[in-house]
């Protein structure tokens, strides 16, 4: 009977099995380029930012490197379904549309590539998979080891725009660093 139950746990567990997620709790650099495209006319958004990322609390910042002296900053607190925009002294609240996203590669994804940056001798093993996510499709490529995202290509059309969008990260740090990029001020409307 209970090795009936440990095998049914294990059943339900598989059926949910990931081959991997990223880590819970890290910081790192992320490039975005975000073409879209509405009849013909398109427009291009280009973001240089610092990423961090709680899987704990379900919470992400987003700090713009790229315009410094906007000193504008993004977090999106998944636990309220709530995003904060804050910039310099001002702070706005709207509710996010989207739900929280552990980033992980589900089982069934496929593996398109097994490859390596760098030199045989001095290589960062890496994986490439099919990946969607908000309604768009694409690649996700993070290294063998540790599930490190590298890079994400997503594109499709979602309610009559076309979408091609492309981020990177680099520097990547496990943990948090800085919790106070978390932080909204109480006067968020
Ligand atoms: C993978 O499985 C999930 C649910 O188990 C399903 O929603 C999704 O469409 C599947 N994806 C592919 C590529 O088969
Ligand atoms: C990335 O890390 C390197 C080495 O730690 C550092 O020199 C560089 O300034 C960092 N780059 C950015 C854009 O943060």
């Amino acid at each position: 009977m209970f090795i009936g139950l440990v095998l049914l746990a294990l059943a339900v567990l598989s059926s949910e099995a990931y081959r991997c997620c990223v880590p819970t709790l890290w910081e790192a650099n992320e490039g975005m380029m975000m073409a879209s495209s509405v009849h013909g006319k398109s427009s291009l958004e280009e973001h240089f930012t610092r990423v961090s990322f709680d899987g704990n609390q379900k919470i992400v910042a987003v700090v713009y490197l790229s315009a410094p002296n906007q000193n504008k900053r993004i977090v999106q607190d998944f636990s309220k379904m709530t995003q904060y925009s804050i910039q310099g002294t001002e702070c706005h609240k709207s509710i996010l549309s989207v739900p929280w996203d552990p980033y992980c590669i589900a089982d069934n994804a496929t593996l398109l590539q097994d490859f390596y940056y760098g030199t045989p001798e001095n290589r960062l093993d890496a994986q490439t998979f099919s990946t969607s996510r908000f309604g768009l499709n694409g690649y996700f490529t993070v290294t063998k080891r540790e599930c490190v995202p590298i890079a994400l290509t997503l594109m499709g059309t979602v309610s009559g725009v076309d979408n091609f969008w492309v981020f990177g990260m680099s520097n990547f740090t496990m943990g948090i660093q800085d919790p106070s990029f978390f932080n909204v001020p109480d006067t968020c409307t």
